[in-house]
Formats: C-alpha cells, sequence, structure tokens
C-alpha cells in the first residue's frame, strides 16, 4: 500500500491557499495542483470563445474542446496551467477572469467536468490540492484536510500587492469589492459552496507568516504519513 496520502486544502478567497499547499508539496514532494487554476482556464476560454456562462447550460459539448493540463515549471517551482497546449498561467489570474470565474464556477456542467479531473489526478494519491470543495467534493476521503481563512481586508491587501507586483493597474478598493463578492458567491452557491468538512482542520493565517503557517501544515502532515505507515 502507498505510504502517500492527499491533502485537501479549502478557504476563501486569496488567503494563501496556493502558497502554503506549493510549499508542503515541495517539502513531501508530492504534486501540487490549483483546482482554481482550472476554473480559471474555463474561464480564460469562455472569453476568448465570447461565450456566455449561461450558453453552457445549453451546450456542455463545448467543455468537449477543453483541454487542460499542468506542467512542472523548474524555473518557479511551480506547476503550470496550459490550455489546449498554450501556457495561460498569467493570462488566468488577472481582473479579467477574476471577474467572472466566480459565476462560471456556479454552473453545474462545469463542475461536474472538472471534478472529474481532479479525482482522477488524485486516484494514485501524493497530491495537495487547493480550492473550495476538494475537502468536500473532491477528495473526501483525503487523510488530511485543512481549511483556511484570513481577515477580509487583509487577504484584499495580499492580492492588492500581488497584482501591483505583476505590473497590474489597479485599485485596492476594486480587489476588496472583488474578494467580498467572491467569498458571497463562493459560500452560497447551490453547487458545492466553500464550506468546511466536518473533519478539517481550521488555519487562521491573518497574524502568520507564510514559514509559519507551512511549518504547522507540514507537523500535521508528517503526523498523518507516519500513522499510516504504522
Ligand atoms: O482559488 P481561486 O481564487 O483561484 O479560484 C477561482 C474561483 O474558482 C473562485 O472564485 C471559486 C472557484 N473555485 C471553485 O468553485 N472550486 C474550486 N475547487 C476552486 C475554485
Amino acid at each position: 500500500m502507498s505510504s502517500k496520502i492527499n491533502i485537501a486544502i479549502d478557504g476563501h478567497s486569496s488567503c494563501g491557499k496556493g502558497t502554503l499547499a506549493k510549499n508542503i508539496a515541495k517539502e513531501l514532494g508530492y504534486t501540487f495542483i490549483d483546482s482554481g487554476a482550472m476554473y480559471r482556464a474555463v474561464s480564460l476560454y469562455f472569453i476568448r470563445e465570447g461565450i456566455a456562462p449561461g450558453e453552457v447550460q445549453e451546450d456542455p459539448a463545448v467543455l468537449g474542446n477543453i483541454k487542460i493540463e499542468f506542467k512542472f515549471n523548474p524555473d518557479r517551482e511551480y506547476f503550470e496551467t496550459y490550455l489546449n497546449g498554450e501556457n495561460v498561467e498569467d493570462d488566468i489570474r488577472g481582473l479579467e477572469v477574476s471577474k467572472i470565474v466566480s459565476k462560471v464556477s456556479t454552473l453545474s456542467e462545469v463542475r461536474t467536468f472538472l471534478v472529474a479531473k481532479q479525482k482522477e489526478i488524485g486516484k494514485n494519491k501524493g497530491v495537495v490540492m487547493d480550492g473550495r470543495d476538494i475537502g468536500t467534493v473532491v477528495f473526501p476521503d483525503a487523510e488530511l484536510k485543512i481549511f483556511m481563512t484570513a481577515a477580509t481586508e487583509i487577504r484584499a491587501q495580499r492580492r492588492f500587492e500581488e497584482l501591483k507586483k505583476k505590473g497590474i493597474d489597479v485599485h485596492f478598493e476594486e480587489v476588496l469589492h472583488n474578494i467580498r463578492e467572491r467569498d458571497y458567491l463562493d459560500s452560497h452557491r447551490q453547487h458545492s459552496p466553500l464550506k468546511k468538512a466536518e473533519d478539517a482542520i481550521t488555519l487562521d493565517n491573518s497574524s502568520m507568516t507564510k514559514e509559519e503557517q507551512a511549518r504547522l501544515a507540514l507537523k500535521w502532515a508528517k503526523g498523518v504519513i507516519s500513522a499510516y505507515q504504522l
């Protein structure tokens, strides 16, 4: 039996799930998958093809034209997102995609399509996946589930600085508004809303450094892994 486990990391927008997931995956030699990037890639496809999200309900076959892959970039030490063979890692992070992605992720056709891919990725274990429904829907049997959160203004400030660093011209108020709106949509949607799995551990990182979070989560992960090796 494999001694590897799956780790599910769920939580609000911009609370550092990706950074934590990436850090623990690196330490454990696991694969890191950003499930939000998959919803973003679908959103980018819709924008580029001029498809209104609602059209998918009438014609779910359009999803068959979307191929999403992750390829490891050793320079960035990161699994980058590819849409139909093109590296879209930067394009999917802009505000244009952020503005529609919560809407796109409410569509049950899109969720069914992506959840099937995510389950497939996790079937051999050794995956750290972050998102909104990983512990509840994608990997309900994950051996370790972490639910992350942080104060709204702190999350907005972090995202604002991230966008500024990338040279994206944006106002703080706009970022804050986008985060509040996404929190609402993510937690109130009909299909797989963001909620803490009953067996998840909460990690509020409002006043924690990235290193402190990684240390704590790794301690949890190693504890679980050693229990599975007994
Ligand atoms: O993690 P993120 O902000 O990049 O995610 C983008 C959007 O995708 C977010 O608004 C909610 C949605 N999402 C989801 O519904 N389920 C997931 N497992 C991951 C993301």
